[in-house]
């Protein structure tokens, strides 16, 4: 346990430049914000830096792109991502290995890589579909390990797993964790889920929160909503 409510980064997950920025805006002070592959692949690091300005200087920043590649590859992008966008925390796959990892959290300098373990969305029939037919902890555990090991600073979880973790891992590691869902909301295409105070209570540090808050009648209200 943490002892203290998890921060929360709000997921801006639209290819629209104009609704990105609005939303960073009315949400400045209020969570912190999260671009990915759906607002980079259609903007790049000019149109990160329009939605930064919006959310200003004070907003933390994550940029979740999720490299998968090999280490040379995966260094690169991680430069050129810390270059152009300067984010906070940074994605990768740490079933990307050891050597991946380790290379990423070379080149990111003050940036803090953050290693995806198991996607959220998958439950254990669509794990074994792709052949991780082990008990998924113990395969968030595995990879959890192996990134921490070769120099992640935190760990991207699904909810399930943040007591877990959170016991295994050293203090200092970051647990950021997604597929959260108030009572009440719908789940979408996530699959392991918990509301946001069970994820802070169990020791998440953030937690990310997309659908939930941007596709609320009041973003704002919503995200409010969420702090504990
Ligand atoms: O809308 P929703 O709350 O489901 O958004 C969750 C966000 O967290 C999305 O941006 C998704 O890409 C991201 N994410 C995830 N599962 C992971 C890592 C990141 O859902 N393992």
């Amino acid at each position: 346990m943490t002892g203290k409510a998890a921060g929360i980064f709000c997921a801006i997950d639209t290819p629209d430049l104009a609704a990105a920025e609005k939303l960073a805006t009315d949400l400045q002070g209020v969570v912190d914000i999260k671009l990915g592959l759906e607002f980079f692949t259609a903007h790049g690091a000019a149109g990160v830096a329009k939605v930064r300005a919006a959310a200003g200087a004070e907003t933390k920043f994550f940029l979740d792109l999720k490299f998968h590649d090999i280490p040379n590859t995966a260094a690169g992008a991680v430069r050129s991502a810390v270059a152009g966008c300067a984010p906070d925390f940074l994605t990768v796959h740490a079933s990307g290995g050891h050597a991946m990892i380790r290379a990423a959290a070379a080149a990111a300098g003050g940036t803090k890589i953050l290693a995806v373990t198991v996607l959220t969305s998958l439950d254990e029939n669509e794990l074994s579909a792709v052949g991780q037919g082990d008990d998924t902890q113990a395969q968030v555990l595995r990879l959890a390990r192996l990134a921490v090991d070769a120099g992640a600073g935190g760990i991207v979880c699904s909810p399930r797993e943040i007591a877990l973790l959170r016991k295994e891992l050293p203090r200092e590691t970051l647990l950021v964790v997604p597929g959260i869902r108030p009572a009440g909301s719908a789940a979408g295409d996530q699959k392991r889920v918990m509301t946001p105070d069970e994820a802070s209570a169990a020791g998440a540090n953030y937690l990310v929160i997309g659908r939930p808050i941007t596709e609320a009648a009041d973003p704002v209200a919503a995200a409010r909503g969420m702090r504990a």
